[in-house]
């Protein structure tokens, strides 16, 4: 194969995506509870993205961005208007919408509050991305090896505020958070800490960062896990489903850092084109529709808790979290082997960490390929458990 061995590949060669079904060559039907790893939240080919999409293309894909594009001005609207930002920045997935986010807090920083050497403080287990400052803001080993000299400018602690308030100085520029850690095990950020740093940064003038590329796009059950926990953040970054597969990510940023990206500061050469715009556009007139959030915290809570009846007290589980349809199962073994069962059984799911069993369904999922889905699960947790280990 004349690719990078980046990824270790799964069987499974999907041919074709309808709604909430992948289909693989031969013609078989799996239930995607995998959303291409988030992206694909209102489902594969879905019709009002498909439609927005097959007009822009027949009319214009691409211009650069010395050109007003109206289209990427109405996701702007959109986005802002519904998060309370004053400004976005269009990029090309969420690794990039990071490093526009740490760019924007660096500058800030320097010429809000004379800070040289700005440095942002991140969490352990975090995921961020995997450009050398994203990977580097990340709080996971296993990104990072290999890959020194890393950028200087970041520091990861565990979160509590002793660790936060011991690792701030005078050169300290902002915290970046997930409020849900997804690739680090699908990990909500704990209520009374997030009240508490909020409190702090305020304080201490630094400011908010929250990465929702994972937990946004109505993933959690609200347009953005933010509003969920009463959450005004100074930055907040977007991708996965801003495009439903399209690649497009956002950094919104409140009007008052407007200034420090100024002109020449930051740019791209597809960030927020028409073709991407208009699948974004697309999007977020669907998500607009209170109901189908709705929809999504009942169907995340129905989940959760048939989780819970199923496979809530098998001897490998030994826990259920998440919020909304960002869920988390955590094993006492490897998840590895379930997910290739579950797989082979018609039900493709991920893994966040090595012991986690991770669902982000798409978002329009239905009570019955929830039951399907859990029962498939349930099924093959069983029969690993029956089946005599070898070795
Ligand atoms: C929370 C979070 N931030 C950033 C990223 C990086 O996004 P991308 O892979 O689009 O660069 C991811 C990807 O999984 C993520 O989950």
């Amino acid at each position: 194969m004349a690719l990078f061995p980046t990824y270790v590949k799964r069987e499974m060669v999907p041919a074709k995506g309808e709604g909430n079904v992948l289909i693989d060559e031969q013609g078989k039907r799996y239930l995607d509870f995998t959303s291409g790893l988030g992206v694909c939240n209102l489902g594969h080919c879905h019709p009002r993205v498909t439609a927005a999409l097959t007009e822009q293309a027949s009319c214009l894909w691409h211009v650069s961005n010395l050109f007003p594009i109206p289209i990427q001005q109405r996701v702007a609207e959109r986005l802002t208007q519904a998060t309370g930002m004053g400004a976005a920045f269009f990029c090309n997935s969420g690794a990039e919408a990071n490093e526009a986010a740490i760019k924007l807090v660096r500058k800030a920083a320097q010429e809000k509050r004379g800070i040289t050497n700005p440095e942002i403080l991140t969490f352990k287990g975090s995921f961020h991305g995997r450009t050398l400052a994203t990977l580097t803001a990340t709080g996971q080993e296993k990104v990072k090896t290999g890959f020194s000299p890393l950028p200087a400018g970041f520091v990861t602690i565990a979160p509590e505020m002793e660790a936060v308030r011991e690792a701030t100085h005078e050169q300290t520029a902002a915290v970046m958070l997930e409020l849900v850690q997804g690739e680090g095990g699908v990990c909500p950020i704990d209520p009374t800490f997030l009240q508490e740093l909020v409190l702090f940064c305020h304080e201490r003038g630094l400011l908010l960062v929250v990465d929702e590329i994972q937990t946004g796009m109505g993933r959690t059950g609200t347009l953005f896990a933010a509003q969920q926990y009463g959450l005004h953040p100074d930055v907040m970054t977007v991708a996965k489903g801003l495009g439903n597969g399209l690649p497009v990510g956002a950094m919104l940023a409140r009007a008052e850092l407007k200034e420090h990206f100024g002109v020449g500061s930051h740019g791209t050469t597809f960030g927020g084109n028409p073709l991407v715009m208009a699948a974004a556009n697309a999007v977020l007139e669907e998500l607009e529709q209170e109901s189908l959030l709705g929809q999504v915290r009942e169907m995340g809570e129905y989940l959760c808790s048939l989780l819970q009846e199923r496979i809530g007290e098998h001897p490998a589980v030994t826990q259920i979290r998440g919020m909304g349809l960002m869920i988390g199962i955590q094993l006492l073994q490897e998840a590895g082997p379930i997910i290739t069962s579950c797989e082979k059984e018609g039900l493709l799911v991920l893994p966040a960490g090595p012991n986690v069993i991770r669902l982000l369904p798409p978002l329009l999922v239905t009570k019955e390929e929830v039951k399907v889905a859990v029962t498939t699960l349930a099924h093959v947790l069983t029969r690993q458990m029956s089946t005599p280990q070898v070795g």
